[in-house]
């Protein structure tokens, strides 16, 4: 059987600024997150994923990088990074990292080298236009923030492409001296360990928009996917690609690849669009409708799901009056929107903080096709500081404890790279780990049961996925078959109960794994399943042949 780690993974992604200081100095670091992989170990999570941690001005998070090859200073040196991945694999946790292929700071040296100089070997490493382009306004990321796609620079005497912000120079993919430097910096992190990368803004990547006609290559550019996959797979065997792309259902095939062989893995944004609807509306139509239009995928590939992340919420591909709807349910103000597309809030807010939508949100997450990828803090319901800006505000510093900056740091509070989340329902004196550690029922303890439930059925990550008829509308009924076992999971999105009868082919009884109350009896598969308000039931099928 091939051994695609990837496939059973739960993966949790770190911000290693925000996570644990073990300086003093206010602001988190490798020497920190390594203290802290207890924390990661005992929930049961598989995998790190960490957000850029290179050198960088920190204009975006530290998606804006001046050397692909480094460590911030802030956060420690190259020998910390070592020691925490060394570390982490002790523990039997994989790392990954984010790669952002798509631009580079306008700090990095090649593109100062490149706006100073024309006959520069960087000056083509990026995207540049002598005349003022027509479609200076086309395809901003960040409306409201970055309206415009070129900027006119002075040194240059010329005008250079950025989907995102102006401080993030697009590279020119279509220069094969670009693509070989990717190739080492891949290489370089994958001789210091990590199993892979969460690739960043892989559609922006593969286009060779504001690249002169006949500059660009001429075959399809998906193949440059075919070209990074074998790259790393040749490097390291184990090596693993995620990719933020939040493309529509069409154009999985293309991502993925005819046989599996581009992207491992990605983020499976229309769905996360759709169970947000869902949740509004409590009701399961929109996950179905969604789940009927997701074609097949190669047996190598797999789908990642995700609730919350380090961004807003995307809801971009949601017709304008769904859209309304999940921002009515869950980000109804201003302040909690973002980009006229997205919500800006971490989970538990949105949910009101209501213990039992949040336990089955994680539930629903992680009984949906794919391998879960989880925003650190929201295992412990963290709320978020709408008064930072753009999406700052789900970036705050993590809660350990009811003590000084909540236990993330020993520095004066006014030095923290951003301030603890005090004050209201998410206040780190009653939200933080120390709390919920060990306590029957908290919501962190909740969620080990379920990574460990959801590890413990490979049928999820690797079988075949149905969606079964139920009599109620509000209920999403799973059924799992891989290998000859069968996982039946259903949840109930209404918030009054409901009672289901769903039918089971060859199975005849039914031994619970998960549920949302203590239910450990076996059961006949062709009794009702009662199911409480925003209620959950995880099963293992058992029948004559099983
Ligand atoms: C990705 C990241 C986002 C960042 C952008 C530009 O979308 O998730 O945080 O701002 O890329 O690098
Ligand atoms: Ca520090």
């Amino acid at each position: 059987m091939l051994n695609l780690w990837y496939k059973n993974a739960v993966i949790y992604c770190v911000d290693v600024e925000t996570f644990m200081d073990s300086n003093g100095d206010g602001i988190g670091d490798f020497a920190g997150l390594a203290d802290r992989l207890d924390h990661v170990e005992a929930l049961g999570a598989t995998c790190i994923w960490l957000l850029p941690f290179y050198p960088t001005p920190n204009r975006d998070n530290g998606y804006d990088i001046t050397d692909f090859y480094a460590v911030d200073p802030r956060l420690g040196t190259l020998g910390d990074f070592v020691a925490f991945t060394h570390a982490a694999h002790d523990r039997g946790l994989r790392v990954i990292v984010d790669l952002v292929a798509n631009h580079t700071s306008i700090d990095h040296p090649w593109f100062q080298e490149a706006r100073r100089d024309p006959n520069s070997r960087y000056r083509d490493w990026y995207v540049w236009s002598k005349e003022k382009p027509k479609d200076i306004h086309e395809g901003a990321v960040f409306p409201g923030v970055q309206d415009a796609t070129w900027t006119y620079d002075e040194a240059a005497q010329a005008w250079y492409m950025h989907r995102f912000y102006k401080h993030q120079a697009d590279l020119n993919i279509a220069n094969p001296e670009v693509r070989e430097e990717l190739e080492k910096v891949m290489g370089f992190w994958l001789q210091l360990g990590v199993s892979g990368f969460r690739l960043d803004a892989v559609p922006f990547l593969i286009e060779y928009r504001g690249v002169p006609e006949e500059e660009r290559p001429k075959d399809d550019p998906h193949l440059y996917l075919n070209e990074l996959r074998s790259f790393v797979s040749w490097r390291r065997a184990e090596a693993m690609l995620l990719a933020e792309a939040n493309i529509t259902m069409d154009q999985v095939n293309e991502y993925f690849g005819p046989s599996g062989d581009r992207l491992h893995m990605i983020f499976n944004f229309m769905l996360n669009q759709h169970l947000f609807l869902s949740l509004a509306r409590k009701d399961a139509e929109p996950i179905r409708r969604v789940m009927a239009q997701t074609p097949a995928i190669p047996l190598k590939s797999q789908w990642a799901s995700f609730l919350r992340n380090h961004d807003e919420i995307d809801l971009g591909r949601l017709p304008d009056a769904e859209r309304g709807e999940v921002f009515s349910a869950f980000g109804p103000a201003p302040e909690m929107q973002a980009y006229g597309r997205g919500i800006r809030r971490r989970l538990a807010p949105m949910l009101g903080g209501d213990e039992q939508r949040l336990k089955q949100a994680f539930s629903l997450m992680f009984a949906l096709p794919g391998t879960p990828v989880l925003w650190y803090g929201d295992e412990i319901g963290m709320g978020d500081d709408l008064s930072l800006a753009e999406r700052n505000s789900v970036r705050t510093p993590m809660q350990w404890a009811d003590e000084r900056n909540a236990g993330f740091s020993t520095a004066p509070s006014e030095q923290l790279v951003r301030p603890v989340v005090s004050g209201g329902a998410f206040d780190y004196r009653s939200v933080n780990v120390v709390a919920q550690h060990d306590l029957d029922g908290s919501l962190m303890s909740t969620l080990q049961r379920l990574i460990r439930t959801r590890r413990a059925c490979p049928e999820i990550g690797w079988g075949r996925c149905r969606v079964l008829e139920t009599s109620e509308t509000s209920v999403l009924a799973l059924r799992y078959d891989w290998h000859g076992e069968t996982v039946l999971i259903v949840h109930n999105l209404a918030d009054h109960a409901v009672e289901v009868q769903v039918s089971l082919d060859e199975v005849s009884r039914l031994r619970p794994l998960f549920c949302d109350e203590d239910d450990r009896t076996m059961r006949d598969a062709s009794e009702p399943i009662h199911l409480s308000p925003y209620g959950y039931r995880w099963f293992r099928a058992h029948g004559e042949r099983r």
